[in-house]
């Protein structure tokens, strides 16, 4: 592929803004230069244009803002089908419409269609990696992958594990899941850009055997990641401290089975002590942040600030189905009104990292995705700051990139992602 120039505003992070101020970039007439699939330079263009050789092909994009593809932290491809289910909190949620609309999964051609359908729906919202819950079924593990290579994806996942106090229709074995999950590290792990992600739902789903089988898989096979669910609703924290008597919190659940890692990514962590806290740091864990998810269930609202006075790194994750949007745009917007209610002011900077840079690190992916530095996979959206009527008008009285970015998180969705590019080649065009 010869080298490619994109030419319109564009905006990245070089690090957490609020940790270590400037971390923002922005070129109001900017150009993103790409070669191969990888990031060759982003510019000005006054500064870059006279040094383009002639054979470089520039697309102008008017009234455009380039900026990374976006990395949602944590989602389930398989509720898409159930999104937006009235009524009850986390727990009654789980059986009345999660666990029978994952029971659909059994049929791989179900898991087939509705992969197909989530990818090319996170493109549309400009989003380019995910960190993905499949279901028990191992066949939805190979339908997303499969999925996800045919669009060259930057796709994490993994098959449920749930073999206790779930319905017998989606129980596993830990013996059964173990051999499942390790037969799919070994067909799909490293494979095109796929990384496996060891999924044990929740403590009160497994056995403590399954949750021992769960560390060694991490153990013997480097490189994979751990997703699960921690603190998210306060009937849920009383379950799991029922099911592990001998554990003092929800975090020590996870620890005594080594599997509170770096490598591991927590969803939610929303009702955690100063000491649970503290612990995070340590162990070098991950959390992702689904405020859409948090305020549909009634969960509660995620402390930012307490996450990074620990150093926990966080993402932006839409939690789909319990999330009621896949934009990202949308998730910052409620990521700003969750700060709001606890008196946290969270600028645009902060939001546009966390769905970002963020997420790339929560997923230990900063070496290869997140922003613009050269060599890093050319994943980038292009945004429309005209999409709506309101946007348009809107935008007109902005008078700085802090406040166009914020008011395109605001006001922003799916209808403003104009284009959508994975390793360089257009993927999504509205
Ligand atoms: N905890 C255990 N399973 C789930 C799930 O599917 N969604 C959410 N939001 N929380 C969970
Ligand atoms: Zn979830």
């Amino acid at each position: 592929m010869a080298r490619q120039a994109y030419r319109a505003s564009i905006f990245h992070l070089r690090d957490d803004p609020r940790v270590v101020p400037p971390a923002e970039t922005f070129f109001s007439d900017g150009v993103l230069i790409v070669e191969d699939g990888y990031i060759v330079q982003a510019g000005p263009w006054y500064a870059i244009a006279s040094a383009l050789g002639d054979d470089v092909a520039v697309t102008r994009f008017e009234n455009a803002l380039i900026v990374p593809g976006f990395v949602d932290a944590h989602v389930h491809y398989p509720q898409l089908d159930m999104i937006a289910s009235p009524g009850g909190q986390l727990l009654d949620w789980l059986a009345n419409y999660t666990f029978p609309a994952e029971m659909r999964f059994a049929d791989k051609a179900v898991a087939a269609d509705t992969a197909s359908f989530f990818l090319d729906q996170l493109l549309a919202n400009g989003t380019t990696t995910a960190l993905v819950f499949a279901t028990v079924h191992k066949g939805s593990v190979e339908a997303l992958f499969d999925a996800a290579l045919t669009r060259n994806m930057r796709i994490a996942a993994g098959k449920v594990l749930m073999d206790r106090n779930v319905p017998a229709e989606l129980s596993d074995t830990a013996e059964a899941g173990y051999a499942e999950s390790a037969e799919l590290i070994r067909a799909y792990h490293g494979k095109g850009r796929l990384t496996y992600a060891v999924t044990p739902r929740f403590a009160a789903s497994s056995t403590e055997r399954q949750l021992e089988l769960s560390a060694r898989l991490l153990a013997e096979h480097p490189g994979v990641l751990l997703q699960t669910h921690l603190s998210e609703n306060t009937d849920e924290i009383a379950f799991v401290l029922k099911t592990f008597p001998e554990c003092a919190d929800y975090l020590a659940a996870y620890e005594k089975f080594g599997l509170a890692t770096d490598r591991s990514v927590f969803a939610h962590a929303i009702h955690l002590s100063p000491d649970e806290w503290r612990r995070m740091g340590a162990n070098r864990s991950s959390v992702a942040f689904c405020p859409t998810s948090n305020l549909f269930l009634g969960s509660g609202l995620f402390d930012l600030a307490a996450a990074e006075r620990a150093h926990v790194p966080v993402g932006l994750g839409t939690d789909v189905g319990a999330g009621t949007s896949l934009s990202q745009l949308q998730t910052m917007n409620e990521t700003y009104k969750v700060g709001q209610m606890q008196h946290q002011t969270i600028d645009a900077f902060k939001l546009f990292y966390l769905a970002t840079l963020g997420g790339a690190k929560a997923l230990k992916m900063d070496d290869k995705i997140g922003n613009f530095v050269p060599g890093k996979e050319a994943d980038f959206v292009v945004l429309d700051r005209a999409a709506t009527p309101l946007l348009e008008r809107r935008m007109a009285h902005t008078t700085s990139p802090a406040e166009a970015l914020f008011v395109l998180a605001m006001l922003g969705d799916d209808r403003a992602v104009r284009e959508t590019y994975v390793m360089g080649k257009r993927a999504y065009r509205r």
